[in-house]
């Protein structure tokens, strides 16, 4: 068997979700695996490769910002059509399939009737396979809808079994080919039952049984993982963060000793951060674990810069430097680990034919695999953030580790407005455990997204005891996201600010003012600088 053949026969029944560049895309992919379907999503230009290699079950059909009408705008291959596999359009996808298959789609302002934003009313007029269960004839259903264009006249061998009164085609379906197109978006929330039309997609029309589980996630990476690296040395940068922690256990389980993580302390790490690594790692997972103590080496090299960028680019640069000299230790690897989600991976996708993919790489150890000649392995490249949560879990990574705040790659540095010293960060160390504990003894920890303290380059004038202060002003921020795209400010009570205030002020030398940070983002940014 070669490696192409073995990987076919390792990936579970799957859907295979074609991205015409859609901001909601990714919730399509959620939908079908909260239905308990593995699906991967292909941009429109590599689908027939994806299919090759995934020998999907159904296909689905983003929506899309083009429009079908123009000239160049994307196309699914034709030869998804007579696969004798179900097809599932959503919006544009629905527009393609019509007109790829002998329909015709016009654009709203030929029409004259513009298009439909945000919520809609459909009526069902016919019953059909992808209602089963959950909406019958006659009934109205709440939608939600944002399309220009419109199918105006439909394929060969399709009806109309559900309308609403932008679209005169909300829903199509050829139920002998099992084609189903949707002028609605199913995948976001504010279509009420969009979750359920997608689950009886995939389970009553696709035949999929939905027992697909982060269990069989993890045997499937495992044995790609094996295939992937066979003999070759994985070396893993490891942050103490989640996402970089689940890939290093997950390979671990693959591969054993062939894979080595290092851990960088620059300094800015915040309390007792490497001992729970190290402890994690070694003690409890038994990973061949290197750390570097690097702190003299970055808090010499930050002496006197104020500047973020400067300070973000000497540390980027830094821990390559750090991380490369420590691989070359080791002899080298032939392969770099990396916790890559999946909302790096698609950030966009060009319809206009040119370059289909935009990879967004903004990891901690950006540059190494070039300089060091290694090829990458991600495992949880499919994954969302909770996802990989519940993957952590199912490695057996203490639930406590698993729902941690994130934490940036510069760490305490872009929290010290102005210079950074070791002073500072000490200080600054102290007042977020302080916060931290006060946020868990609370039981808020995870009903905020991420909270920390910063410490400001200013003094103010303060009194304790019979005494005059000339300390340092701690800021408190917290914030409620779901992705660090956007940010509302977590509205604490007073009194549990000036809890946090007082134990601050009262255990942290050099701290004798704490203000918090009311700002969302936009217009803020979640971290300081
Ligand atoms: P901002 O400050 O841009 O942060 O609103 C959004 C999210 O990204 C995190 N962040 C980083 N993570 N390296 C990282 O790994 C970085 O350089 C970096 N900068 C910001 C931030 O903590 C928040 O979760």
């Amino acid at each position: 068997m070669d490696a192409q053949q073995q990987s076919d026969s390792i990936l579970p029944d799957s859907i295979l979700i074609v991205d015409f560049g859609s901001q909601v895309t990714q919730l399509i992919a959620r939908r079908v695996r909260e239905a308990g379907v593995y699906s991967e999503i292909a941009p429109f230009g590599m689908a027939e490769a994806a299919f090759e290699r995934m020998k999907p079950k159904g296909i689905i059909l983003s929506g899309s910002p083009a429009s079908v009408p123009d000239e160049g705008s994307p196309r699914a291959p034709q030869s998804f059509f007579e696969a004798g596999i179900p097809i599932l359009g959503i919006c544009y996808g629905q527009q393609v399939m019509s007109q790829q298959l002998g329909g015709e789609v016009r654009p709203g302002h030929e029409t004259g009737e513009g298009g439909e934003f945000g919520r809609a009313y459909l009526t069902v007029t016919k019953d059909c396979a992808l209602f089963d269960g959950l909406w019958k004839e006659g009934e109205r259903h709440q939608v939600w809808m944002s399309h220009g264009d419109k199918v105006t006249q439909f394929a060969p061998g399709f009806e109309i079994v559900a309308t609403s009164d932008g679209a005169p085609f909300a829903v199509i379906a050829d139920e002998e080919r099992q084609f189903y197109g949707t002028q609605f978006h199913p995948e976001v929330v504010h279509t009420p039952d969009g979750g359920k039309l997608l689950a009886n997609f995939v389970h009553r029309v696709c035949g999929l049984t939905g027992d697909w589980s982060m269990a069989a996630y993890r045997d499937t990476k495992i044995r790609e993982i094996r295939e992937q690296v066979g003999d070759g040395k994985v070396i893993c940068g490891l942050s103490g963060g989640v996402d970089s922690s689940v890939a290093a256990i997950l390979i671990h389980e693959a591969i054993g000793d062939q894979l080595t993580c290092v851990f960088v302390d620059h300094g800015l790490l915040r309390l007792n951060e490497r001992e729970q690594v190290e402890t994690m790692f070694r003690d409890h997972y038994n990973i061949p674990l290197v750390v570097v103590d690097a702190e003299e080496q970055f808090m010499s090299g930050l002496a006197g810069v104020t500047d973020p960028e400067a300070k973000r680019k000497f540390i980027g640069k830094t821990f390559i430097d750090v991380f490369d000299a420590e691989a070359k230790k080791i002899g080298g690897a032939d392969f770099l680990a990396q916790g890559t989600l999946y909302p790096d991976v698609i950030e966009s996708v060009s319809f206009t034919g040119g370059p289909s993919v935009t990879i967004k790489s903004h990891h901690n150890v950006g540059g190494l695999p070039e300089r060091m000649n290694m090829q990458l392995v991600e495992p949880l490249r499919e994954l969302f953030k909770d996802e990989v949560r519940a993957l952590g879990r199912e490695l057996g990574l203490p639930d406590q580790f698993v729902g941690r705040h994130p934490f940036p790659g510069p760490g305490l540095a872009i929290r010290i407005p102005g210079e950074v010293t070791k002073e500072r960060c000490d200080i600054l160390r102290k007042a977020d455990a302080i916060y931290l504990e006060e946020i868990r003894n609370a039981g808020l920890y995870d009903a905020i997204w991420q909270a920390f303290a910063v410490l400001l380059p200013v003094k103010t004038v303060g009194v304790m005891g019979d005494g005059r202060t000339y300390d340092s002003v701690c800021g408190l921020r917290a914030v409620t996201s779901t992705d660090g795209m956007t940010a509302d400010v977590y509205p604490f009570d007073a009194s549990f600010l000036t809890g946090c205030a007082t134990r601050i002020v009262n255990e942290v030398q050099g701290v004798n003012r704490v203000v918090y940070d009311y700002t969302s983002k936009p217009p803020g940014t979640i971290e300081w600088e």
